[in-house]
């Protein structure tokens, strides 16, 4: 009897000697991702259902944080959601930042908090994160939030390890089975980011190195990676020779760098040499332009998704 032969599809893949390097545009894919979400907050409108409000709390006048929270704050405006901004000044005290929350959590209207981390020094961020109520816990810091994380269940998904899901999804890379190594262990990013690459999911799959300052023959491993994620806030960390052909290398660092020739003052470098390591790479994010508007939206989506439970 003559031999099936079943030729599959194959999967776009990260190839590494096939397909020129690819720029991983976050502008472009957050656009996309807020224009989508402005069309569901018009039907919500129309359905005359409640709008999505979140709560953004600043404490102190930290460049970095402001320009942060300036940036939830006005895509908020653009999707057509309402926002309540908070300052505090520098000195509050513990006490009153959990008062001001648990007047959040008990307001029908807001869908969402998030307190822009970092904080000063005299307030406990962990007291902060567990003063949040899940169900409005956009930046899916709160125990329970991580906990369903780690389970596979649905919940919110800290923002910019989401952000980058998101992009991975959008140019359908498959990540299925690669290995990541994630560098820097952060509750912010890349904790949960080895988490969510490790998860049965679309994508996801991959099987996860997470590193950090204590870890031996960091430039071996990294040079071992299909996938990249540099999250450990050192501007060029990541060096040519850390990288092997072909790899995809997703640069989440966005320190500020003085630069006189600025009008700012500064310019924003991440950790990753690009010049350097783009041209060794199937896929890369740009640094401005990658991650950072990926995370806006990614919180966008959260907000969203935190006034649909209510709806
Ligand atoms: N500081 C840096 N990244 C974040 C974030 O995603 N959420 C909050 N609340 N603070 C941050």
């Amino acid at each position: 009897m003559a031999k099936k032969i079943f030729i599959a599809a194959a999967p776009m893949q990260a190839a590494p000697y096939l397909c020129a390097m690819q720029i991983l545009d976050g502008l472009l894919v957050s656009k996309a991702t807020k224009e989508d979400l402005k069309i569901k907050v018009a039907q919500l409108n129309i359905e005359g259902k409640k709008t999505p409000h979140l709560a953004a709390i600043l404490i102190g006048s930290n460049g970095a944080s402001e320009t942060y929270v300036g940036a939830k704050v006005k895509a908020c405006s653009e999707i057509g959601y309402k926002s309540t901004l908070i300052r505090m000044e520098a000195e509050v005290s513990e006490h009153k930042l959990l008062e001001v929350i648990e007047d959040l959590n008990a307001d029908l209207d807001i869908d969402g908090i998030l307190v822009q981390l970092p904080l000063p020094k005299q307030i406990s961020e962990e007291n902060v994160i567990n003063a949040i109520h899940p169900s409005k816990d956009v930046d899916g810091f709160h125990p329970v939030n991580v906990g369903k994380m780690v389970q596979g269940l649905d919940t919110f998904v800290p923002a910019t390890p989401y952000g980058i899901m998101l992009m991975l999804e959008h140019y359908k890379i498959n990540i299925k089975g690669m290995h990541a190594v994630v560098v820097g262990r952060s509750n912010i990013v890349g904790r949960p980011m080895s988490i969510l690459l490790s998860n049965n999911t679309t994508p996801g799959n991959c099987t996860v190195t997470i590193t950090h300052s204590h870890t031996h023959n960091i430039k071996k491993l990294c040079a071992s990676a299909d996938i990249i994620v540099a999250a450990l806030g050192k501007p060029n960390f990541i060096t040519a020779d850390m990288v092997k052909e072909g790899a995809i290398v997703i640069d989440v660092g966005i320190t500020r760098v003085a630069d006189s020739s600025k009008k700012s003052g500064f310019a924003l470098k991440g950790d990753v040499d690009f010049e350097a390591v783009a041209p060794k790479c199937s896929y890369i994010t740009p640094v401005p332009g990658g991650v950072g508007p990926m995370t806006i939206a990614a919180l966008m989506k959260n907000t969203f998704l935190a006034c649909q439970q209510k709806n």
